[in-house]
């Protein structure tokens, strides 16, 4: 569909020669594909040389902006003189360590591991060791990774809301089986479940505020049930605060909410875009890890703890303290939603303009509340994926695929946002003049 995609075509058929689909991660894949060359603050360059305000931030740990200088030269001035050792610790370790437990309020203890994955996946073993239990609970909707524990019922077909949806072929009968899933801001579904259930349940994790489809909040009451529910059970509270750690406060969404959980896993925005992640909590439960001499559970990765992922952490954590980040990212932000909202309403399309902070999202539906994945089942996909290729024809970068959240970041300004408005003014104008036309295309 692009006059101007033709190197981004090319070098993806090349790479599918070489890698099944030519990406490295399934949901890279998009239409139009888009290749990148160089990115610089707000800015990514395709290979073709056409150049995109990028609001995709690579799904989300671009907070500051691409290449950003000082967590760039930070990098750089450390790798020149440590790298990996694979033994016992670190300075950079351990200044680190200090900085996450300093910042986020439940943290009492922390462990570094390479990616989001990985922290959930450690989060859910420990839960099983320290309770004895075998089941954990999860929400429809919510992603945490990809593996066979919690690999259930992210952006399920609408039949399967309600009904097993395995992410992968492949998954062990028992891993399914084991993940409970309720619906979110539904505490009596949960209260109703862990009855049912009694003292099966190990753990229950959930995104805070699910940015895997989009943006939904949760509801305050919602927090604070479960976290008196998981007291009254003996149950492992798990904020995965991947995507809200960081981004929406340098404490994550926990210093916000103020519910604290058991555990919490980190990731993304922590480093910029540099491949770190971290699982902390209660200093009682991270000392059953046996990265202490006696621990029982299982811990180690030949990467964790990377010298250049530690300096990348430090330094996008060194520019998050004083607040000046999240002030600015905040304010663009709701300068974006604001915006958004009047386009809409001027040209009188069914849509709901919603977001926390740096994050926003348009859902193509009438006007209801959102609580949980079935309020969504009715957004218009076709017509989500068609805007969003229509503003990448024009130079901005959303995602097109269903669902998909966008990001503001540090490097993005005013300037930027209002040239956004509109081109996505224009760009809805288009996406509406195809619908008008029967063109939308099927979702991706
Ligand atoms: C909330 C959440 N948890 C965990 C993960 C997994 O992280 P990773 O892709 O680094 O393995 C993701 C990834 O998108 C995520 O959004």
């Amino acid at each position: 569909m692009h006059e101007t995609d033709s190197g981004n075509r090319a070098l993806l058929e090349e790479s599918s020669k070489y890698t099944p689909g030519g990406v490295h991660t399934s949901i890279r894949i998009i239409d139009p594909p888009l290749c990148i060359r160089r990115a610089e603050g707000a800015y990514i360059w395709d290979v073709d040389g056409k150049r995109y305000i990028d609001y995709h931030a690579a799904f989300a740990p671009i907070i500051l902006g691409h290449c950003y200088p000082a967590v760039v030269e930070r990098v750089v001035d450390t790798i020149r003189q440590t790298d990996l050792y694979g033994a016992s610790t670190t300075e950079v370790e351990l200044e680190l360590s200090k900085k996450i437990v300093q910042h986020v309020p439940s943290v009492e203890q922390v462990l570094f591991a390479c990616t989001g994955s990985e922290a959930t996946f450690h989060s859910v073993r420990l839960a099983r060791a320290v309770t004895g239990r075998r089941k954990i609970l999860k929400f429809q909707g919510c992603y945490h990774g990809w593996h066979d524990y919690l690999l259930r019922n992210v952006i399920s077909p609408r039949e399967r809301v309600g009904q097993t949806d395995p992410g992968s072929a492949g998954m062990l009968d028992e891993a399914i089986e084991n993940t409970i899933v309720c619906t979110f801001n539904d505490l009596a579904e949960v209260e109703a479940t862990v009855a049912k259930h009694a003292d099966e349940i190990a753990g229950i994790i959930l995104e805070p505020i699910p940015h895997n489809i989009g943006c939904v909040l949760p509801k305050q009451e919602f927090l604070e049930g479960l976290r008196r529910l998981c007291d009254a059970e003996g149950i492992v509270l798990i904020f995965d605060e991947v995507i809200t750690g960081f981004r929406h406060h340098i404490g994550g969404y926990q210093a916000i909410c103020g519910v604290s959980p058991d555990i919490t896993t980190m990731g993304k925005a922590i480093a910029n875009g540099f491949p770190i992640a971290a699982i902390g909590g209660k200093r009682d439960l991270m000392q059953r890890f046996n990265t202490r001499v006696g621990g029982d559970v299982f811990f180690a990765g030949t990467f964790n703890g990377h010298a250049s992922c530690l300096a990348a952490a430090l330094a996008t954590i060194e520019m998050l303290e004083g607040g000046k980040v999240h002030e600015h990212i905040f304010r663009l932000g709701e300068r974006m939603r604001a915006g958004l909202k009047e386009i809409i309403a001027r040209k009188g399309i069914d849509a709901i303009v919603t977001g926390y902070g740096s994050v926003y999202t348009v859902y193509f539906m009438g006007d209801r509340p959102i609580e949980n994945f079935s309020s969504l089942l009715d957004n218009d996909a076709a017509f989500y994926i068609r805007y969003r290729q229509e503003l990448m024809k024009r130079g901005v970068f959303e995602l097109p695929m269903n669902l998909k959240r966008n990001h503001v970041g540090f490097s993005h300004t005013e300037a930027d946002i209002d040239r956004t408005l509109e081109i996505a003014d224009e760009a809805l104008t288009a996406a509406m003049e195809a619908r008008a036309a029967g063109e939308c295309p099927a979702a991706v």
